[in-house]
């Protein structure tokens, strides 16, 4: 008799400033996993689940102040994990999600100036020491992503702020892809969207290789 027994779950976010590009690839990445048989999962944060959607209407428009912002960053987190997240890995799905925690340090912490001690305390609370199998890193200068973000569309609370704030929040992720290099890995996307894509492609084929 065969047993038949579920792959395990993966998990891998896209990070990267506003106008990296980093969301127009999540359709190929999804299709990639499909192709290897996998159940996709594709999500976002803030967001995710409906209480968790909510929560970034409130994050993206209305002014608050550090602690508050961050403290519902990572309330809309804790349902996202414990509703969608954590079902799906169980199940043996490949979850895509757009934007994880590295963007609580990246602009709440580096961005914004707020404590970082502070922040890895919520990450673990809220987290139980779950982390992402891999984080795709979009790195282009805060310059070019804000040209791009002025061609495409009319900016929420974060991508109104200048060049200076998106340069803090590139350093933010510099920091955590250090501090993590196993987990993170980081991508030219100063280039054209399909040079951006085979340097996604050439990471997934070199950590999943064909069976
Ligand atoms: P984004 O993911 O860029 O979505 P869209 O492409 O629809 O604009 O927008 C989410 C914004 O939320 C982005 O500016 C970064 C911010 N954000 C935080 O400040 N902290 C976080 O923890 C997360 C997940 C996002």
């Amino acid at each position: 008799m065969t047993v038949k027994t579920s792959p395990a779950g993966l998990f891998i976010t896209l990070e990267g400033i506003d106008g990296a590009g980093k969301s127009s690839h999540l359709d190929a990445l999804s299709q990639w996993w499909v192709g290897r048989g996998r159940e996709v999962l594709v999500t976002r944060e803030p967001g995710g689940t409906a209480l968790a959607e909510r929560l970034r209407e409130l994050v993206l428009h209305e002014p608050m102040d550090p602690l508050t912002e961050a403290l519902l960053v990572f309330a809309a987190r804790r349902d996202h994990l414990v509703q969608v997240i954590e079902p799906a890995l169980a199940r043996g799905a490949c979850v895509l999600c757009d934007r994880f925690t590295d963007a609580s340090f990246a602009y709440q912490g580096a961005g914004r100036g707020f404590d970082l001690a502070l922040l890895a305390a919520l990450e673990r609370w809220v987290q139980e020491g779950r982390q992402p199998d891999l984080t795709l890193w979009f790195d282009a200068p805060a310059e070019l992503a804000a040209q791009r973000r002025a061609a495409v569309r009319s900016p929420d609370r974060f991508e109104a702020m200048d060049t200076g704030f998106f340069q803090r929040v590139s350093n933010g992720y510099a920091a955590r892809a250090a501090a993590d290099p196993q987990r993170f890995v980081r991508l030219d996307a100063s280039l054209q969207r399909g040079a951006v894509w085979q340097q996604v492609l050439t990471t997934l084929t070199s950590r999943w290789p064909r069976p």
